[in-house]
């Protein structure tokens, strides 16, 4: 098994608030990976500093055998000159669907999709890449020249996802998928999530609330206390786990 994704000893900082404390963690090419905690526990910083959206304090952040994000403090001074933009890192085949979605709600469907190729300079390749998706996604093939502020919760969300599929990624990084969208929807939503890592072959990193939900869709998966790694395992056995269950699972 071939590691895609390292988190080593990260660092990040809002002001003199830590949101996260020397976290570690690994991803395997091919696997689902959850990332699990309570609200303001430091999912969301730690998904927006692998895209390069949050500075490091400390630690680096290794895709594929390079290191995309360092801590300025370990950087040599020709690193600290060679400055890696978020843009860059989608480039190398991070796609980030981000909390809330953030859709371009007075954009068409079709026009979202095209600001998720923004990197893709063949017209072709994008062409075939939206037909992809509308026969993934049916329901966006038959709304794609409505106005995205038209689709339901669980419908943006899929767009959202479709949206980051449209780079090519070779791991997408999926902020809480489920968030405010009702159990069916839901269960709808993972069971995309596992066909485009099963048939597509795309590495996903999913942060989640819905621990159960997560914990089920995933081979391996980490618990976040305010910032700190507190818990890594494989998925079936954290849902064993009597700590995950009494804080976790509500059981
Ligand atoms: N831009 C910011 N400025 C200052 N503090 C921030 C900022 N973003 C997040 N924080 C703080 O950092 C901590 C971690 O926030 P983060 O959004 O990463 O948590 P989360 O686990 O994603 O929470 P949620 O489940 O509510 O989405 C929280 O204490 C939060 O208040
Ligand atoms: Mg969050």
């Amino acid at each position: 098994m071939k590691e895609l994704l390292s988190i080593d000893d990260i660092s990040v900082s809002y002001g003199n608030i830590r949101a996260l404390k020397n976290v570690s963690m690994h991803v395997n090419e091919g696997d689902i990976v959850c990332l699990i905690g309570a609200n303001g526990s430091g999912k969301s910083t730690l998904l927006k500093a692998i895209m390069g959206q949050e500075p490091l304090v400390s630690g680096t952040i290794t895709f594929d055998g390079e290191e995309i994000c360092k801590a300025k403090s370990i950087m040599t001074r020709k690193e600290r000159h060679k400055h890696i933009t978020t843009d860059l890192i989608a480039a190398r085949g991070i796609a980030l669907v981000p909390e809330g979605r953030r859709v371009f709600a007075d954009m068409t469907v079709e026009e979202n999709l095209d600001m998720g190729a923004f990197l893709v300079r063949d017209d072709k390749l994008i062409a075939e890449r939206k037909e992809a998706m509308y026969d993934f996604f049916p329901i966006l093939g038959a709304r794609k020249r409505q106005k995205t502020r038209s689709l339901s919760g669980g419908e943006q969300q899929m767009m959202a996802i479709a949206r980051a599929l449209m780079s090519g990624p070779r791991m997408i990084l999926l902020d809480e998928p489920g968030l405010g969208l009702a159990p069916l929807v839901i269960a709808d939503i993972f069971e995309k999530i596992d066909l485009i890592n099963k048939q597509d072959k795309v590495t996903v990193f999913l942060v989640e609330q819905n621990a159960r939900m997560a914990l089920r869709a995933s081979n391996e998966g980490y618990v976040l206390e305010n910032g700190r790694v507190v818990l890594q395992d494989s998925s079936a056995a954290l849902l064993e786990n009597e700590q995950v269950r009494a804080a976790y699972l509500g059981e």
